[in-house]
């Protein structure tokens, strides 16, 4: 037995665990595996219904108004990054297929603690982004309603904190006179601040139709897989067919002249939309939980990740363009984007058709990461990482029923009363660090020779390549490399800092050791993006991963599965 914080799971037993069912002796009564419904087809719709949502739908809009057009390129540099990870996702996925997803394979690759993070982590990329679809969805859905001409009171249908910073700068603007910088938006949160009951600084404002959509999703996906996946197809086929519609119609309306310049703001503030637009990939991972209910998930699982992510950046980068192309970039700050653009050319109609495609696409979203996060759990209480209670498999849903619930409830509550850009900088971060472990975790796997029928990520020497790169890259930002070192706030450069020591690093491992390529593009790709995250995000972040930490100690760390003497032989 080890009593070592690394020990590590071996990746013959975690086969052999799923293969020969978990529960049996733990929880009586109740079945021990999930149901194997999903193949290459289904897959593939559920990491579109897991990618295509608030992203697309809301965050792109202050992404392009930060960027101008020149956010397109955004979404090719986010797409690369998200490709390199999602070949390696597709590695492990064909390695280790069981529901854990990237908390199994740190198990395998790291050994226990970095698991424990990427498990504690992955909360932020489920449960916390299921919060900011959550808000997003309930944006659209009370836009929606009133199209039908039912209005909710504003103040049931926002947060605290927005709906304070509203009051407080429309105060601000009227007393300096700049009246005409009033956004509608900002009159309808001071509305919800002017009508909530409570007095003074102390007032009931929630958001109750993020809620409420939680409540509805978490119910569906309790009562089973199969239920979730006939749910999933049909909103994606329709989902799919809006944005090519978007795409098309608004092709016909764009004016050239929007398209210049390109590049506004310069790159750095095309860099600034980085969380909104790796936000809106977030997803094709999440599909990898779902590996025990896969009919072949060595072969599919990877496959389901990869048509899923090329289709949708696909329609990202021609979103971009369109949006970019049919007003002026300064005009998309707004929470609608995609319907805002149209109702502005004239097309109110249309306008209306996305914005209940918008509620159709951010539910799919929901259900899928609501899907995912209570799968995480299960395997990390299998492990015993966290209570047996959530790895408890109901009996007639065969689905895992207390962790669904308690991650309703995670997701639920707090969507009341958070606040969207956080949640989703939240979001984009955790989830960026969790690619960043995944990719270097298949730098640790053994070399496999390939098998037919399963995933095999190619093979390429890095020993010139990345030294290469690493020094013209070096030689190229050579004046934004020296710009570091000086000014003030020095400490908001930390992650740059962390950035180019992670590349040297690497550029001198990869020499010597000959890496394979693609895991180190991964994993330098997603940190740079991690770097041009704000610090209050990092701060955060790091915060996260204390709380994490001293829960490991105090519960985790005497629980595992590993840790006692029994077990010896699950480590390697
Ligand atoms: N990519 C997902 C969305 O945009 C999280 O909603």
């Amino acid at each position: 037995m080890s009593r070592s914080i690394f020990r590590r799971k071996s990746v013959t037993k975690i086969l052999a665990d799923v293969a020969s069912g978990f529960s049996d002796s733990e929880h009586p009564g109740t079945a021990s595996r999930l149901e194997k419904a999903l193949n290459v087809k289904d897959l593939t719709l559920m990491g579109i219904a897991a990618v295509v949502g608030a992203g697309i739908f809301s965050t792109i809009g202050e992404a392009s108004f930060q960027g101008g057009p020149g956010v397109s390129i955004l979404f090719v540099i986010t797409a690369i990054t998200c490709g390199f990870s999602a070949l390696c996702y597709a590695e492990f996925a064909s390695r280790i297929p069981v529901a854990g997803s990237a908390y199994t394979y740190a198990y395998a690759s790291f050994g226990e603690l970095i698991a424990w993070i990427i498990g504690w982590d992955l909360l932020m990329e489920y449960a916390i982004g299921n919060i900011a679809v959550a808000i997003s969805w309930s944006e659209y859905f009370v836009n929606l309603l009133e199209g039908f001409n039912i209005h909710m009171p504003t103040f049931l249908t926002m947060d605290y904190f927005s709906a304070f910073t509203a009051h407080e700068k429309i105060q601000e603007l009227t007393a300096s006179g700049n009246l005409a910088e009033i956004t509608d938006r900002m009159r309808i949160a001071a509305s919800a601040w002017a009508t909530a009951p409570g007095s003074g600084n102390i007032k009931f404002i929630a958001n109750i139709p993020a809620l409420a959509i939680v409540f509805v999703i978490t119910y569906l996906v309790y009562i089973g897989i199969r239920e979730t996946k006939k749910a999933t197809n049909a909103m994606v086929y329709l989902k799919i067919a809006i944005v090519i519609a978007v795409i098309v119609i608004g092709f016909f309306y764009v004016t050239p002249a929007n398209w210049h310049p390109f590049l506004p703001n310069g790159f750095s503030g095309v860099m600034k939309g980085v969380s909104g637009v790796f936000f809106a990939y977030i997803g094709f991972d999440a599909i990898s939980t779902t590996a025990e209910e896969c009919k072949n998930p060595q072969k599919d699982l990877p496959r389901g990740m990869i048509y899923s992510l090329i289709i949708c950046t696909v329609l990202y980068i021609l979103i971009a363009l369109v949006l970019t192309g049919m007003v002026n970039y300064k005009d998309l700050r707004v929470g609608d984007p995609l319907a805002y653009v149209f109702a502005k050319v004239g097309l109110k109609n249309i306008s209306y058709v996305i914005s209940i495609s918008a509620v159709v696409a951010t539910a799919s979203v929901l259900l899928i990461f609501q899907l995912g996060q209570p799968r995480i759990w299960m395997s990390m209480s299998r492990d015993g990482l966290l209570p047996k209670a959530f790895s408890r498999i109901h009996p007639r849903f065969h689905t895992p029923s207390f962790a669904t619930i308690v991650t309703g409830f995670v997701v639920a509550v707090p969507a009341l009363f958070l606040n969207l850009t956080e949640v989703t900088n939240l979001t984009s971060i955790g989830t960026l660090f969790a690619f960043v472990l995944v990719c270097g975790g298949v730098l640790l796997l053994p070399r496999e020779a390939a098998v037919k029928g399963k995933f095999h990520l190619p093979y390429i020497n890095s020993q010139w390549i990345v030294p290469v790169l690493f020094v013209v890259g070096a030689y190229f930002f050579r004046n934004n490399i020296m710009n570091l070192f000086s000014g003030t706030d020095l400490h908001h450069k930390f992650p740059y800092f962390l950035f180019i020591l992670l590349s040297a690093t690497l550029a001198v491992l990869a020499f010597v050791k000959k890496l394979s390529l693609i895991p180190v593009l991964g994993l330098v790709s997603c940190f740079y993006l991690m770097a041009e995250l704000e610090y209050e995000s990092w701060i955060r972040f790091l915060a996260w991963l204390i709380i994490g930490l001293v829960i490991y100690f105090s519960y985790g760390y005497k629980h595992s599965k590993l840790g006692k003497p029994e077990n010896a032989h699950l480590e390697r």
